[in-house]
């Protein structure tokens, strides 16, 4: 039902410097596949197959990765290596992308209102590459997409994180609506533990609906200057519903250090047994 998915991409990646010096940090490689992959991979399988980027300067890699390499596909075709390319050869025949621009770093809600042009009226699935998601079953934005043809509102993923850690994340009050699915009442980004509302923790999955781009354009810079996503939710709840969905699986923080590693700790157990290496 939804077709559309948004990546913001725009980010320095300062942490990972110098890595992400003149290569965006959605290219960092867990095993063999860059972060960005895996993430329209699983925009993909929840049916989203029409991809907008928010990218910036620095960040050309990301459009010729999902662009066909003529060249090397004719240098490896009938050999064994072939098969390398299959996965990104199938994203490529089923997605379409298109891309804009940030120019400046205003934050995660500038971001996603820059990518209007590419969205227009309608939902859409946001997906922020550097938190790479294992879902259960389905994936995580499939859980999400369930969710909303039943709820047809904004929908936030979060985790239950250790209350210490809350202040790295936006952080949601609510009451359970179903299992897992909480209606939000209050949405608080990077408090300190002091003055979190819980330790339900938002992570990089989100449905909008286009409404909220109208929100984000009246909001006034947040936290760090920037104008967040967290604070135009938290006006659109008190408007309309929006929920928070405990999603079933496991997220990896890429954009720390710790978390890429035990990213690709996980991915390398599952490359071995994919190779029977
Ligand atoms: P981060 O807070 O992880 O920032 O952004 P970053 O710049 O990518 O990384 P560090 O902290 O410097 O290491 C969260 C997500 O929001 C996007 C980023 O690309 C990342 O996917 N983002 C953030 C934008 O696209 N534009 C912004 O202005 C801010």
């Amino acid at each position: 039902m939804i077709k559309k998915c948004l990546f913001p991409a725009a980010g320095y990646g300062t942490r990972f410097l110098p890595a992400t010096k003149a290569m965006p940090k959605e290219m960092l490689p867990i095993v063999n596949k860059p972060l960005i992959q895996y993430g329209v991979e699983e925009a993909m399988e929840a049916g989203m197959t029409n991809i907008g980027m928010v990218t910036g300067r620095g960040k050309r890699a990301l459009e010729d990765h999902f662009d066909v390499s003529y060249e090397l596909e004719h240098q490896i075709s009938g050999t064994s290596k072939e098969s390398y390319l299959a996965d990104i050869r199938n994203i490529i025949d089923n997605c379409s992308f298109s891309y804009t621009r940030q120019t400046e770093m205003k934050g995660l809600g500038h971001a996603i209102l820059t990518g209007e042009n590419l969205i227009g009226r309608e939902p859409f699935g946001v997906i922020l590459a550097d938190d790479l998601c294992v879902g259960e079953n389905d994936s995580v934005l499939m859980q999400m997409a369930n969710i909303y043809a039943k709820y047809r509102c904004s929908i936030v993923a979060i985790e239950e994180v250790p209350h210490e850690e809350v202040y790295k994340y936006g952080v949601i009050a609510g009451s359970e609506l179903e299992d897992g699915v909480y209606v939000v009442s209050d949405m608080v980004e990077k408090p300190s533990p002091e003055d979190a509302p819980s330790n339900l923790a938002i992570i990089g999955r989100y449905i909008l609906t286009p409404d909220l781009f109208d929100v984000i354009r009246d909001t006034p810079p947040g936290r760090n200057g920037e104008i967040q996503i967290t604070d135009a939710l938290q006006t659109q709840a008190t408007k309309n519903m929006v929920l928070a969905y405990r999603f079933k699986g496991q997220r990896f923080d890429c954009g720390s250090v710790e978390g890429f590693v035990k990213a690709t700790n996980y991915f390398y157990e599952r490359w071995k047994e994919k190779e029977g290496a």
